[in-house]
């Protein structure tokens, strides 16, 4: 139970905060560090505020919150010209959430267009939004803040108090416990805030999640987007529960890490990336002003609901990812070997079929939902491994969580930039995709790691053959980001400057390597380490292939075939699953597009494993047109690869979203129920079209 004793102060009273005495016998359960912040199940309590208010004069500190205060500049949430006179508040698109001045039509019609089923969200409002900002602070008070540390953090709230006279502030400050110093919308002197703070004795471990549960109380009542928690702390020897799944339901948390002792960046990034807010690092005290100016230099929601990032079709999605990312990243994800032949047929030959629709006693009601592997999914859509880096910070991790967001799996290459633990963390529905890369037991221990991680099927892809060169270019990728590497890609980069504050606001460059290679705990490669390698590794006999197979006990899927012949062997092998793919036209060009070769695999061997195609596929037609010609389902890449460059986890969805709408719309044009009806019959195939390979 929370003790709230902080209003025998009174509004406007002087108050003194002093944490919890209790004996503290919770011992971290796990090491900081990547793996995760350390744990304890020990409960924190609010701790009792003194009545006799307990100041302590620091006159270093009152100077250092002068110094910050005058360095600060906060901008104020701006005014919007078409605002009534004397109405209150900034007039804003934004989705409705159960308050609105009236619909914002245009925007509305725009986000439900081609939506299968429209969600409250979709409804866009034009609302007054309070210029009034709601702040909570909370200060690390433990033992590792002790001495000049506090004195700065004492400092900060002194600043903060002083720079935001006309918003609301709540001031927590916490070790194992907590306790209120100011509560929102109480108005306390700025010198005093710091003389309580100094008052306060450091000790005691960090238990952050306790103060973000507090935050979140005191900030219950106030709309989302006036809302935001702002952590001062070092991070580190974080005891109680996992502080990340409340920093992810906090409207926004930004964090400034005190690094000038021990301390836990990696929890500190996480803490902020989680609760969509930024991180900085304070290596002094000259360092907050300009952290929390940054902090405070947008006004993100409302600029943020009033982009309309959604878009209608993928080939909008791809100009919006080509603006927006630097042109070494959009190259490496358009790629294409050589004279693009076979990239170009891939989505070319989908036209070239066409559909035969019916009028009447079409259905109510389409079914699409079918299983891969083994998993359930909604709609006839995997999402297939790509080893691209630099796309979006979150990379495959955004990719998870849109996947699971839509009920669909998804395939993680081994040349991907997110270790496998941490994608399977977002979406369980996860395939590891394997290249040939070194001999058998490195082969066997990365299945083992995968295993162990949790993948529910293993992707071997074999269609590789190193060929390099297009005559438009290859984009430069660098062995590694250093700080002079850098500098070579900043004008492409600064270019695009949505796509930079992207990465700087998560605090990280894109490191371009390769974390899901090593074996045996080694440390991740450089992408060109890792590719060196793959091209000395003897390529895989079918005894290999059959080999590698006996030791994976679940579904097996080969990605590659193109051929009769291989596909009959891969039954041979023992597969589960084969996807009719020629690496999206980046392998050897003058393959023939996989919609062209699907018909007759799929009459061949489609009774004996699952065939998947891959290649071309931009619309839900292009799925429709997989299904009638014998696939189980459809993997896409460059598809989701743009609707990440174009808007993140919400770009891949709204790919997913216009996939599955499309497929209904042809499944209803075509006057069937469900995908299962789905037959050549449906399609209208130009003579000459197939190609058959291999007998
Ligand atoms: C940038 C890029 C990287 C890729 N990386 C991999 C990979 O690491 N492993 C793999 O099996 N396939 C990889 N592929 C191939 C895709 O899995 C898939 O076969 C192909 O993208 C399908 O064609 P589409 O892009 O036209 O949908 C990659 C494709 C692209 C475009």
């Amino acid at each position: 139970m929370l003790l709230d004793l902080s209003t025998a102060a009174g509004p406007g009273g002087a108050v003194g905060g002093e944490r919890g005495t209790r004996g503290r016998s919770g011992k971290p359960r796990t090491a900081t560090g990547s793996g995760g912040p350390a744990t304890t199940d020990e409960q924190a309590e609010l701790a009792p505020v003194l009545n006799d208010a307990a100041t302590v004069a620091d006159p270093e500190a009152l100077r250092r919150a002068r110094e910050i205060a005058a360095r600060l500049a906060l901008r104020r949430p701006r005014r919007d010209t078409a605002a009534r006179p004397g109405a209150g508040g900034v007039l804003a698109s934004v989705p409705y959430r159960g308050g609105a001045d009236d619909i914002d039509l245009d925007a509305t019609v725009a986000r439900i267009a081609g939506r299968a089923v429209a969600e409250e969200d979709d409804i866009v409002v034009r609302e007054r939004i309070s210029s009034v900002r709601s702040v909570a602070l909370l200060v690390d008070v433990s033992g590792s803040m002790r001495g000049e540390r506090v004195r700065t953090a004492a400092a900060t709230v002194g600043a903060l108090a002083a720079e935001l006279p006309r918003d609301n502030l709540a001031v927590i400050a916490f070790g194992s416990d907590a306790a209120v110093l100011c509560h929102l919308g109480q108005r306390i002197a700025p010198q005093t805030l710091v003389e309580s703070m100094v008052a306060i004795p450091a000790r005691g471990l960090t238990n952050v999640a306790f103060p973000l549960q507090v935050a979140a109380r005191e900030l219950a009542r106030i709309p989302a987007r006036d809302a935001r928690v702002l952590l001062l702390s070092d991070c580190v020897h974080n005891a109680g529960p996992d502080p990340r799944p409340l920093a992810a339901r906090l409207p926004r948390l930004d964090v400034l890490l005190d690094a000038t002792g021990e301390q836990d960046r990696w929890l500190g990034g996480e803490l902020a990336r989680l609760g969509r807010g930024k991180f900085r690092i304070a290596a002094s005290y000259r360092d907050v002003a300009p952290a929390l100016s940054s902090f405070f230099a947008e006004l993100k929601v409302s600029e943020e609901a009033m982009a309309n990032k959604w878009f209608e079709t993928v080939a909008v999605a791809q100009r919006r990812a080509k603006r927006r990312l630097p042109k070494s990243v959009y190259g490496a994800l358009i790629a294409g070997a050589e004279a693009g032949v076979t990239i170009r047929d891939n989505v070319d030959a989908f036209a070239e079929i066409g559909l035969a629709p019916r009028v009447a006693g079409l259905p109510a009601v389409r079914e699409m939902a079918t299983t891969v592997m083994g998993q359930p999914i909604s709609l006839p859509v995997v999402i297939s491994p790509t080893g691209v880096q630099a796309v979006h910070p979150d990379g495959e991790v955004a990719v998870a969580r849109a996947a699971a967001a839509r009920g669909t799996a998804m395939g993680l290459s081994s040349f991907a930039s997110k270790p496998i633990e941490e994608v399977i963390a977002a979406n369980p529905r996860l395939f590891f995709q394997m290249y040939w890369v070194g001999d058998r037991d490195e082969m066997a221990a990365r299945m083992e790691r995968a295993r162990a991680a949790g993948a529910v099927g293993i992707i071997v892809t074999l269609d590789w053959s190193f060929s390099f060169g297009r005559d438009w270019g290859s984009p430069r990728i660098p062995e590694k980001m250093t700080p002079r590497e850098m500098m070579r890609q900043a004008p492409s980069v600064v270019t695009r400057p949505s796509y930079l504050y992207q990465w700087l606001r998560n605090g990280v460059v894109p490191d371009l390597t390769v974390p899901n290679l090593p074996v045996n705990g080694a440390p991740a490669p450089t992408f060109f380490g890792a590719y060196g390698q793959w091209m000395g590794s003897a390529p895989p006999s079918w005894e290999d292939v059959a080999w590698l197979r006996s030791q994976w006990d679940g579904p097996f899927m080969l990605k590659g075939v193109t051929r009769i012949d291989d596909a009959k062997r891969a039954v041979d092998a023992g597969v589960t699953a084969i996807s009719v793919s020629n690496h999206g036209g980046n392998n050897l060009d003058g393959t023939p597009a996989t919609i062209r070769l699907l018909p007759d695999i799929a009459r061949t061997v489609g009774d004996q494993v699952e065939v998947l195609l891959d290649g071309g596929v931009r619309r839900g037609s292009d799925v429709v047109k997989a299904l009638a010609l014998g696939a189980r389902a459809v993997m896409i890449g460059r598809a989701y690869l743009w609707g990440l460059g174009a808007n993140g986890q919400a770009g891949v969805e709204n790919v997913l979203d216009l996939m599955r709408s499309g497929i209904d719309a042809c499944l209803l044009g075509l006057g069937h129920s469900s995908i299962s009806e789905l037959s050549p019959e449906d399609l209208v195939i130009p003579p000459g079209f197939t190609r058959r390979l291999g007998g």
